[in-house]
């Protein structure tokens, strides 16, 4: 079992931003998460992190019981993507020092690298098609090269979860694309870690994501394989407005119906 989670809740003030979640992520399956915006799906990976703890329920993370575990170990076997971690690295970097940071899990590279892990974090680089920008400083990067430098960040530590919040946020459809192809190819390694892909829009979902978890105002509306969670019926009720879903090569697309919007 990669994750455990047993009617968590987390409260602030009076307001329940999740209620009573119940997921069970396991080995061999990759997950998206859905939600509109506000939905909780960020307060979820917090959870899954450890880095807020919730007010009520059980979470167990590869195998480690929340309470009972050292969460600064298991955190290690976690990578984690997003774009607020982007906004936050040292800028004047190089790409390859931003890998190797990840070794640490610091924000910039304080300690000195072991030649082996220089030499793995060139070789995910090249794996993830960004040889070229080895030496070059993490600002000058474009959007979708600096997405794949965080991820191959992500993986240093040889990852058993990898975590992705919405890593296509501002990517053009041939960027997003190539960083899509890019965690596909990942995910058929041998060695791939599970896969947890947050995202708003379903023409995101992969064919790899055989799982889907839709999250309502903090409470789970539906879950269960792509092909019965991403149906239309289900989506026009999520969304509370009537859409279409259409797969095509394998890959959902979603449309609304009618013109509500624009009568
Ligand atoms: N520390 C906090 N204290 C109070 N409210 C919080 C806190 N963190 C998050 N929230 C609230 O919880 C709700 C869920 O936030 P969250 O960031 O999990 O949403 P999200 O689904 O990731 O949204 P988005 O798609 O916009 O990223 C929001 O209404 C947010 O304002
Ligand atoms: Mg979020």
């Amino acid at each position: 079992m990669i994750i455990q989670m047993e009617n968590v809740s987390w409260r602030r003030e009076n307001n329940y931003i999740l209620q009573n979640i119940t997921w069970q992520v396991e080995e061999g399956e990759n997950w998206t998460v859905m939600g509109l915006n506000g939905s909780g799906k960020t307060t979820l990976l917090n959870i899954i992190n450890g880095y807020i703890y919730p007010s009520s329920g059980e979470v167990t993370v590869l195998g480690n019981r929340f309470g009972k575990c050292n969460l600064q170990e298991l955190r290690k076997q976690i990578g984690w993507v997003s774009s607020s971690l982007q906004e936050n690295l040292y800028k004047n970097e190089t790409a390859l020092e931003i890998v190797l940071s990840g070794k640490y899990a610091t924000i910039g590279l304080i300690h000195t690298p072991e030649k082996e892990d220089v030499e793995k974090a060139k070789a995910l680089l090249v794996s993830l098609a960004c040889g070229k920008l080895i030496n070059l400083p993490y600002r000058t990067l474009s959007q979708g090269e600096k997405q794949k430098v965080i991820i191959a960040r992500a993986l240093i530590n040889n990852p058993r979860l990898l975590i992705l919040d919405e890593p296509c946020t501002g990517l053009d459809i041939l960027a997003r694309e190539q960083l899509l192809a890019t965690i596909s190819e990942l995910s058929l390694k041998p060695e791939a870690p599970a896969l947890i892909y947050v995202t708003h829009r379903v023409e995101e979902i992969l064919p790899i994501f055989n799982k889907v978890l839709m999250l309502k105002r903090g409470k789970v509306h539906s879950a269960g394989t792509a092909k019965e969670v991403l149906t239309g019926a289900n989506l026009s009720d999520f969304l509370e407005t009537p859409v279409q879903v259409n797969w095509i090569n394998s890959r959902p697309e979603m449309r609304l119906i009618g013109d509500r919007w624009f009568a």
